[in-house]
């Protein structure tokens, strides 16, 4: 049995207890073993919920439980879930995050730390939501030289710049929608000033290109400007106006930007609408390759949460095998079987 803790029970927390309970029959069957949640860490109760009985305020429950193999940090923003995350990991726990504000501040010092204590810190949906475009970095496009990476990496811009731009409604009440939705940040300033899509480049382009890169060094611009009025003249020229955030590597080093563009319909992002995101990604041998799919709520970013939880799960799973595997004894000579 794999147990898991999951600290913060908001609109993703929640998604990954929902899909961990939904799918926990076919998760069984695939990893080979139950992945149980075992503790829900929250300042709040849950009563008449299905994990009204695995509640607790106290985080060390959590850190002092030999039995928890895997935490998932929920809780969003940079403290307390350092803290958390650090002493998870120090504990010899897997750590499991969406949190991308702290992976773009913390995360080379966070991934130093889980190589220390040999265990993982994974970090899939904190870019794209549900589209698996970190473990796309990691193994699938391992072996290319990435020269470029480009998308449309916050689902609530999108969403109000498609509002805008399909109803004509305005800014602050596509706002609201994509509050309602579970979309937007617990402060939507993150959104609309670029600073999350700033954060989610920032983690690509480091990953693509091998070599860290602060977000606070990427030059943003948000959708704060945009208005009816510039809609209106996108519209007439045939184009939308989306946040796109960009890296290209240049003989002079590494150029990033994330700011509102004009996009044509010759455009592959064009067709990138609401809140679904996309990431183009060039590489040297590849070419082109683009990554798309729902960009933030609830149920697709717990999944990609959950997908690293069951790598986790598998690997933790094949090393307790292979554990056992090792003690038994050498198989008895066939003779010996024989008498
Ligand atoms: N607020 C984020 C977005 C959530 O709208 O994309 C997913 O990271």
């Amino acid at each position: 049995m794999v147990n898991v803790a999951v600290l913060g029970y908001g609109t993703v927390g929640a998604g990954v207890v929902n899909v961990l309970m939904t799918n926990a029959d076919m998760i069984t069957r695939k990893v080979g073993t139950e992945v149980r949640v075992k503790y829900v860490l929250d300042l709040r109760d849950f009563p008449g919920t299905p994990v009204e009985d695995i509640v607790t305020h106290d985080f060390n429950d959590i850190a002092n439980d030999a039995d928890v193999n895997v935490v998932v940090e929920t809780m969003g923003g940079l403290h307390p879930a350092y803290e958390f995350t650090k002493q998870a990991l120090e504990a010899g726990k897997n750590v499991c995050t969406s949190n991308k504000e702290l992976v773009a501040e913390f995360g080379v010092e966070l991934c130093e730390l889980a190589t220390k204590h040999s265990v993982n810190y994974m970090f899939e949906a904190s870019c794209g939501g549900g589209i698996p475009i970190i473990r796309a970095l990691n193994t699938s496009l391992m072996g290319e030289k990435i020269e470029m990476v480009s998308g449309i990496l916050n689902g609530t811009t999108n969403y109000i710049m498609t509002s805008m731009y399909e109803k004509s409604v305005d800014f602050a009440t596509c706002l609201k929608e994509a509050q309602d939705l579970g979309y937007a940040e617990l402060h939507p300033e993150a959104d609309i000033e670029g600073h999350d899509a700033q954060r989610k480049i920032a983690i690509l382009s480091s990953l693509a290109y091998g070599k860290h890169i602060s977000y606070k060094d990427v030059p943003c611009q948000g959708i704060t400007q945009i208005d009816t009025t510039d809609m209106a003249y996108a519209k007439k020229m045939g184009m939308k106006i989306k946040l796109l955030a960009t890296s290209k590597v240049t003989e002079d080093g590494v150029w990033a930007m994330v700011a509102p563009k004009l996009v044509g319909p010759d455009m592959i992002l064009y067709a990138v609408d609401d809140v679904l995101n996309a990431v183009y990604v060039e590489g040297n041998c590849l070419g082109p390759a683009m990554f798309y799919g729902s960009g933030a709520g609830s149920l697709p970013t717990a999944s990609a949460v959950v997908s690293d939880i069951l790598d986790c799960a598998q690997n933790l799973h094949t090393t307790v095998k292979k554990d056992i595997t090792d003690e038994l004894l050498p198989l008895l000579p066939l003779d010996d079987v024989k008498n």
